[in-house]
Order: structure tokens, then C-alpha cells, then sequence
């Protein structure tokens, strides 16, 4: 696990001002901190002329050093409302060594009751605030927030920014109360990071800072500052960095279409293709969601309960480190997009137990990292006991955002957007590229939609596609058993987790999960998995058997529900583009010979092509931000994962995997002709 970051250690002035103890500093001016921000930030980086003159499909990234109290970013949001067109896209990144916490940011936020309508959904999303890179969404899609907790020094280095910042605010204290930030390695990541005509603004003159800006390639100047300060710095990017080299099979194809088609067809209607359809609509896309069922989340994603399973490992493994920042951004998202309710969702919490002494050992690790008290904490029996309404063996790990989730309910919420046409009953069986993007046709050749980009979100069944077939994709068949409620088991209240999980009633039903079998992928409901799906009750709690005494009896006739998840072999997603697998092996084959060398011919994209499967057991948890990186790689915006994650989330990774370790030889090119 990433080391979590301390909290900032505030004072606060008799006016109610917030003061850094780590830094012995203040967070913004003591005569108007708006002020100074709409002066230095906003003005000095000629926002509101940029913004009225974009195009109504305009996109414009904020780069931000030192997020603080979020002034800056509720600022720029608020001149954006006034100034940009309603359709432009606003994508604010910024960094946090020392975030606050959320009762001492709604105190800051206070100061400010003009910003009240755009600080309190910040708020309201200010939650779950864990190390990692934290997602968020407002204003139905328009703006977009990025917030990279860590140093700028370590996180910068990681971010992918798409098509680059096209205007920077240098915040973070005074260089000589913070002389660590101040350093040529951020200036170089600046300008690595900054778009053609790359802005930035600083309210610091600082002789060194200008020459340190300049060196990286900025023209910088002084001019006068804000209130009593004398001089500021701002300037443009006029001497872009050189390009670092960066493994070419992981990075971004470049965009094959006009800009202006913005046409795209998703197949596969569950929680990675409605995640996808979703976060794709949000960004202006002309969507048509293709499934071969008659409804929405007929397969995997149409259980009636699913868990929010926040299963972490107190090292900081990718899988780790990529669940904690979906994890966070899935509350996000249900909160917003899905009205809590008996039918479909409840943040019960949700409490894992220990099942087996190596499950107690990760347990105990993680309770020690220091991780923030709403993602998680450790109870004891009697707490936890108390907490989840009946009588429990043991303590355990207590997620308290967390719950319960009717998978249904959410694709439904999320696909039923303006700009998504839905084509059900519809297997898609072949794709062909053309001029235009693709075309996707059914069994007897006939297209059933064209678009400039297909997302697959077809889970195991992508294999099915010939461009896809060499993805190492595996269906693993589950079984949830449902369980009537009973007067005893109403007194359930929140989720409890071990070896299996049984959720609180849900209109009159529990549900237990799960199995797992590998050799069967029927959907047929056998009474085999009912019986080891009661076993796991008892790993639950004591008490579980005894509410259903005759359930054993009657594992035939109880209700049950069978589908297939679909995994990978590292058991992380697959995000991403699809390149030509021959063309692949064949570009890059001297890897197989000298892993260390740096090849630079692109890869060899299938442009237009994108996946997002292998959710396996959590797909409440990655789909929503897998599909808005989807939508980050399509739009060309920054990724909201680092780039060592999107490595390792990249449909490619296998593959050049196996080349590297000299599991598959690349194949012969054929002899030129002399
Ligand atoms: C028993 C069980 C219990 C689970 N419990 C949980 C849980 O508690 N918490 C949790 O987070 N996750 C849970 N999961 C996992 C979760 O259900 C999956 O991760 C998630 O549903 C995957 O979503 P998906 O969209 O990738 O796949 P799916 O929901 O399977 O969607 C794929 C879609 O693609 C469509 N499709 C495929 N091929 C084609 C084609 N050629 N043409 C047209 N359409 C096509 C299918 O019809 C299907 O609708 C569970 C899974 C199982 C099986
Ligand atoms: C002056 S405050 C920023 C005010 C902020 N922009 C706002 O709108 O409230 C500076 C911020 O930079 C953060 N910071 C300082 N050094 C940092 C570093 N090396 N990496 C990331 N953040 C840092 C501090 O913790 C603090 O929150």
C-alpha cells in the first residue's frame, strides 16, 4: 500500500483563515484569498478571453500545484460557468502532499459563501479521500477533477495528461517556507506536462523561480502583484521539452479520427459497457450500446445484490493501488447517479472478517497503515457485533462508505443518458474496419452500426472477436443463492464478508455468494453450489445457520442466480487500446532478445479499437472508473490513473509479457523482395 499522505495540521486565525503547521504559512491572502486567486490564477493566465473564444466541444486542462482548501479549483470552476460554452469540457489537476480533512475543508470553504453552490457538491464528493489518485465529476460531466495525492515530485512524473495542460497555477507556499516543491524536477515536469501555448501563473517573484521556469522552457516576466505583494511571475511555454521515451506499446494511440466524430458503439450492456456508454455520453458522444439481450445486465452484472468489496493488500501491489482509487470514485458515483432505496443500493457499510489466520495477518497490516477512518478501521468483536445487528465470532475491517449495490439499477441509472441509443437483442459478430472506424455485423454480414470507435465490454466473450482472440481471458462460473428474509435475519444491518458474503435483505430477500467453479459455464443454478454457499455462512457468523434451519433440506427449490465473471491471469482489467497482436510481436521482437532496449516505432494500433473487461469479482468496484478512463483515452484528456497503472491495466501487457520472457516467439517476416 502507497504510504498514506498525513492530513495538513491546521491553526486558524482569529478571522477563521486556515494556516499550515507543516509549512508555517498561509493558505491564500489574508486581504481576499478570492481575490488574489482570480488575480494571479485566473487573470494571469487569461482564462476568461481562452474560454469564450473555444468551440462548443472545447476542452481545457488546469494543471494546479498544492489543491489546498480547493479555492483555486472552485474559482476556475466558477468563471468557467460564466465564460466557456455549456458544452466545453473543463478537466482542473491538481496535487496534495497534506489533504485536509473533510470537516477542516468545509471550514475553509465557509470563508466563501458566493462559492457555496459549487463548494458544496466538492464537499459533498470529499470523502474517502485515500493515498492515490482520486477521481471526481461535477456538474453532469462538464468538469471534471483529478487530485493526485502525494509530493508534485513523485506524482508529476506519473501523469499521462493526454493532449497536455494548456495552463498551469504554480500554487504551493512560499518558496522559502517550502523549498522542497521549488525545484528544476517540477519546472521540467511543467513543461513536459504543458500543451502548445501552455500558460502559467504564479503569485511568487522569486529570482531563482523565474530562472528555474525559464531554463525548462518557459518565457516568464514579472509583473505587479496581488494586493501589498509587489511582483508576480507569469508566462507561456515557448521551447516545449523534449520528448522522454516511454514504452510505445502502453502509450496512447493517436487520435485516427476528424476530431469533430465523436461516434462511438459500446458492446456489452453490463457494469463495464453502461460505465463506458456513461462516461463517454458525459463527454458529448454519440453512443449506441449494443447487448444480445433483451435488457440491460442480463449476464454477470444482473445479480439482484452485489458487494462493494474493497479487498486491499497492505502492500502496495498495482491491484491495491488501482482498487483504492476505484473504490473511492464508485461511492462517488452511486451517490450521484443512483437514489439510495430498499431496491437499489445501501452504504451500509461493510464488514470483513477474518476467515483463516493469513486473512487476519492482512487484516491486522492493514488497520496499522494509518489509512483514513472512512475507508476503513479495525472493530472488535463487540463492535463489530454491534454494528452489523446479530452476534459475531470476531472482529474485523469495518469499510463504512461501503454496502450494497443491485447491479441492475445502476447500468440502468447509467445508460439511460441522452446521447445513448440502445441496440438490445443484438449479437455483434464481426468487426470490419473501413475508412469511417468500424462496422460491426451480425452473424449474416450485415452492419449493425458503424461508428469512428468500438469499446468491446463483452467480458470473456471478447475473445470471440478475431482482433481480441489472443487476450487471455478466462470465464469462471458463480452462484449467489437467495435467502428469504426472516424476522431473525431483518436484524442484519450491514454486509458482512469472509470466504463468502451475505448482504441485509433487499425487498424481502438476502442474497450469499459465492461460488466459484471452473468446470462449468452454464447458468443453469445447481443445488451442489446452494449447499457450499450455506457452508460459507457459517464462516460468517455463528449465529447465520440457525435463521435458515431448514435451507440444507431445500437446496433444489432455493432460488439462485448463475453467471460468469470474466478474469485475467494477474487478475487487474483490461483497459485500454487494442493493437494488431502479429504486428505487435513483430515490432517489438528484439525484446525478446534485450528486454532493455527502448524501441520507439509506435505501436501498432487497431485505431479505434478499445476493451474493457476482466472485472472479475469487482466489477462495482473498477467498472466506473474504468469507463471514465475509456472516455480520458478517446477525448484525449489526462488519465485519471498514474502511468505505471495504466501499464498495468493495458490490453498489451500480456502479450509483451510472454515476448520478453521468451514464452512466444514473434513471427517470421516474410523475405522482402529483391
Ligand atoms: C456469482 C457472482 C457474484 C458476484 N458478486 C459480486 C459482488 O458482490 N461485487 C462485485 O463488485 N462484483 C461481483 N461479481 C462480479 C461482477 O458481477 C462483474 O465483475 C461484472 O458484472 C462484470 O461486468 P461486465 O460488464 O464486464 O460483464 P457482464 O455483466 O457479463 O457484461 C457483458 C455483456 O456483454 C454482452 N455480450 C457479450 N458478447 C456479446 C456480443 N457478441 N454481442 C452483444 N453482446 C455481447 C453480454 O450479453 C453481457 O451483457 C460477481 C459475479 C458473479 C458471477
Ligand atoms: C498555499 S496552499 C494552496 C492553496 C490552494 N491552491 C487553495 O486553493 O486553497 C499550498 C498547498 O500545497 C501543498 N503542497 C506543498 N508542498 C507540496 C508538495 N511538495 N507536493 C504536493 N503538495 C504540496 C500544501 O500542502 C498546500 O495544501
Amino acid at each position: 500500500m502507497t504510504k498514506p499522505s498525513p492530513s495538513a495540521e491546521l491553526d486558524w486565525t482569529d478571522d477563521g483563515q486556515p494556516l499550515s503547521r507543516q509549512f508555517d504559512d498561509v493558505y491564500f491572502s489574508r486581504e481576499s484569498g478570492l481575490e488574489e486567486t482570480r488575480f494571479v490564477f485566473l487573470q494571469h493566465n487569461h482564462l476568461a478571453e481562452r474560454w469564450a473564444a473555444l468551440p462548443a466541444d472545447g476542452r481545457f486542462v488546469i494543471g494546479e500545484t498544492g489543491f489546498g482548501t480547493g479555492l483555486n479549483f472552485l474559482c476556475a470552476w466558477q468563471l468557467w460557468q460564466q465564460t466557456a460554452p455549456t458544452t466545453a469540457h473543463l478537466h482542473f489537476i491538481s496535487c496534495e502532499k497534506y489533504p485536509l480533512t473533510a470537516t477542516d475543508m468545509t471550514r475553509s470553504l465557509q470563508l466563501w459563501p458566493e462559492l457555496s453552490e459549487l463548494s458544496q457538491p466538492l464537499i459533498d464528493q470529499y470523502q474517502v479521500i485515500s493515498p492515490g489518485w482520486q477521481h471526481f465529476s461535477f456538474a453532469d460531466g462538464r468538469v471534471t477533477l483529478t487530485l493526485m495525492i502525494g509530493d508534485v515530485l513523485d506524482t508529476l512524473p506519473l501523469l499521462d495528461a493526454g493532449k497536455g495542460i494548456d495552463a498551469w497555477f504554480l500554487d504551493g507556499f512560499a518558496p522559502v517556507k517550502n523549498p522542497g516543491m521549488w525545484q528544476p524536477a517540477l519546472y521540467q515536469q511543467l513543461a513536459r506536462l504543458a500543451a502548445p501555448g501552455c500558460t502559467l501563473a504564479t503569485f511568487t517573484s522569486v529570482g531563482e523561480v523565474r530562472r528555474g521556469l525559464q531554463a525548462a522552457g518557459f518565457a516568464m516576466r514579472k509583473t505587479r502583484g496581488f494586493g501589498r505583494k509587489r511582483d508576480m511571475l507569469c508566462g507561456e511555454l515557448v521551447e516545449p521539452a523534449k520528448a522522454e521515451w516511454r514504452a510505445p506499446w502502453f502509450s496512447r494511440p493517436e487520435p485516427s479520427s476528424t476530431p469533430s466524430d465523436k461516434t462511438v458503439v459500446v458492446i456489452g450492456a453490463g457494469l463495464a459497457g453502461c460505465s463506458t456508454a456513461f462516461a463517454l455520453a458525459r463527454r458529448g458522444w454519440q453512443v449506441t450500446l449494443i447487448d444480445r439481450h433483451d435488457t440491460l445486465a442480463a449476464e454477470a452484472s444482473g445479480n439482484p445484490q452485489g458487494i462493494l468489496y474493497c479487498k486491499l493488500s497492505a502492500h502496495a501491489t498495482s491491484l491495491s493501488r488501482f482498487i483504492l482509487s476505484a473504490y473511492s470514485f464508485s461511492l462517488r458515483q452511486l451517490h450521484q447517479q443512483l437514489q439510495q432505496g430498499d431496491a437499489t443500493w445501501q452504504a451500509c457499510g461493510v464488514l470483513q472478517l477474518p476467515g483463516n489466520p493469513k486473512e487476519q495477518k492482512r487484516q491486522a497490516e492493514l488497520a496499522n497503515l494509518g489509512l483514513p477512518a472512512d475507508l476503513l478501521c479495525s472493530v472488535d468483536t463487540e463492535a463489530a457485533s454491534t454494528l452489523a445487528g446479530i452476534p459475531l465470532a470476531s472482529g474485523g475491517l469495518w469499510f463504512p462508505a461501503a454496502g450494497w449495490v443491485n447491479p441492475p439499477a445502476l447500468c440502468q441509472a447509467l445508460a439511460t443518458q441522452q446521447t445513448i441509443s440502445h441496440m438490445l437483442h443484438t449479437a455483434a459478430i464481426t468487426l470490419q474496419q473501413s475508412v469511417q472506424g468500424w462496422q460491426v455485423l451480425n452473424q449474416q454480414d450485415h452492419c449493425l452500426a458503424s461508428a469512428a470507435q468500438v469499446v468491446l465490454c463483452t467480458a470473456a466473450d471478447t475473445r470471440q472477436f478475431v482482433q481480441t482472440r489472443h487476450l487471455p481471458l478466462k470465464a469462471i462460473r458463480g452462484q449467489i443463492t437467495h435467502l428469504p428474509a426472516t424476522t431473525q435475519s431483518q436484524a442484519l444491518r450491514t454486509v458482512l464478508c469472509a470466504d463468502g458474503y451475505i448482504s441485509p435483505a433487499r425487498c424481502g430477500e438476502h442474497h450469499l455468494g459465492a461460488s466459484f467453479r471452473f468446470d462449468r459455464l452454464d447458468s443453469q443454478p445447481s443445488a451442489e453450489e446452494n449447499l457450499g454457499n450455506l457452508d460459507l455462512l457459517d464462516s460468517l457468523a455463528p449465529s447465520l445457520g440457525a435463521f435458515w434451519p431448514e435451507a440444507r433440506s431445500q437446496s433444489s427449490q432455493l432460488k439462485a442466480r448463475a453467471s460468469l465473471r470474466c478474469t485475467s491471469p494477474d487478475y487487474l482489467p483490461l483497459i485500454g487500446p487494442v493493437a494488431d497482436a502479429e504486428k505487435l510481436l513483430s515490432c517489438y521482437a528484439e525484446l525478446g532478445k534485450d528486454a532493455s532496449k527502448q524501441p520507439d516505432s509506435p505501436a501498432p494500433w487497431l485505431d479505434g479499437l478499445w476493451i474493457n473487461c476482466a472485472h472479475g469479482s469487482r466489477g462495482l468496484i473498477s467498472a466506473p472508473l474504468s469507463g471514465e478512463l475509456i472516455a480520458a483515452y478517446l477525448s484525449g484528456e489526462p488519465a485519471p490513473l498514474p502511468q505505471d497503472l495504466l501499464a498495468a491495466l493495458h490490453p498489451n501487457r500480456f502479450l509483451l509479457r510472454d515476448l520478453v520472457r521468451g514464452k512466444i516467439q514473434p513471427p517470421v517476416k516474410p523475405a522482402q523482395p529483391s
